[in-house]
């Protein structure tokens, strides 16, 4: 039973938070021997400017460590990782699958089996690339989009997995204006019913904790990983086999 590792909003490119990246990773490393057991589970907002040449490389610099030593890590895209962060362009998408998993050649979400769980990728910026769409980063699932999912969660392997982990970039539940998925009552609705073992996003770098919400009993905003403008950055390491109480922050 492999343990999960939330990271979100690394934002690799501002400031310094690429060499405070190059730590966490060292630390992952010398911390976690077995590395084989753990599966990296990154919400989105890995770079800070896409539009950056050599952005995308820099940070996969970082994920190669970690691969190379042994770990799964799991991406989805978050406002960032399209554009500057307040503007995006749909020429992202494709290039962002290509770097990050190999092969643009699927749709979201993106489905991973791993031992008895099935980790499900969602693109809450699928409907943001818009001309109107630009002004806010709130993000959007789409009716298509939630429409596959609804599918995917009743297929065979999906439902004979022992957990179901549903990731994603933008919150569910902020109760700020703007600040929360445009189409969050239809996920929730989507998921509902499901056995969704945890529901993680970033985003709003906050770090809390939402869980109970549509029946789900792990609900983690993942903050943001290096720390980005001082805000909250929690390492969870969670382990789907235990009670969420056993959930630690890592520190890394
Ligand atoms: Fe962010
Ligand atoms: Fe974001």
């Amino acid at each position: 039973m492999k343990k999960i590792i939330h990271l979100s909003d690394t934002h690799i490119g501002y400031r310094d938070l690429s060499t405070k990246m190059g730590d966490i990773v060292t630390r992952i490393i010398y911390t976690k021997e077995n590395s084989a057991d753990y599966v990296i589970v990154h919400t989105g907002d890995v770079v800070e400017d896409a539009t950056r040449d050599g952005s995308y490389e820099e940070a996969l610099a970082h994920f190669k460590r970690l691969t190379d030593a042994g770990f799964t890590v799991l991406y989805v895209p978050g406002n960032h990782d399209y554009g500057t962060g307040s503007f995006g362009s749909g020429k992202y998408v494709k290039k962002f699958k290509k770097h990050f998993y190999g092969t643009h050649n699927f749709t979201y979400p993106i489905k991973t089996i791993i031992d008895e769980t099935a980790f499900i990728g969602l693109d809450s910026m699928a409907e943001e690339l818009n001309w109107y769409d630009r002004l806010f980063a709130e993000g959007e699932l789409g009716k298509k989009q939630l429409k596959r999912l609804s599918d995917l969660l009743k297929e065979n392997d999906v439902k004979n997995c022992k957990y179901r982990v549903v990731y994603l970039h933008h919150h569910p539940f902020h109760p700020k204006l703007f600040h929360h998925l445009k189409d969050t009552e239809e996920l929730g609705k989507t998921l509902k019913g499901n056995d969704i073992s945890a529901l993680l996003f970033g985003h709003n770098h906050d770090g809390r904790v939402w869980s109970g919400r549509w029946g789900i009993s792990r609900i983690y905003d993942g903050g943001t990983s290096t720390g980005k403008e001082g805000k909250p950055n929690p390492h969870r390491v969670i382990d789907l086999s235990r009670d969420p109480a056993f959930d630690y922050d890592a520190q890394f």
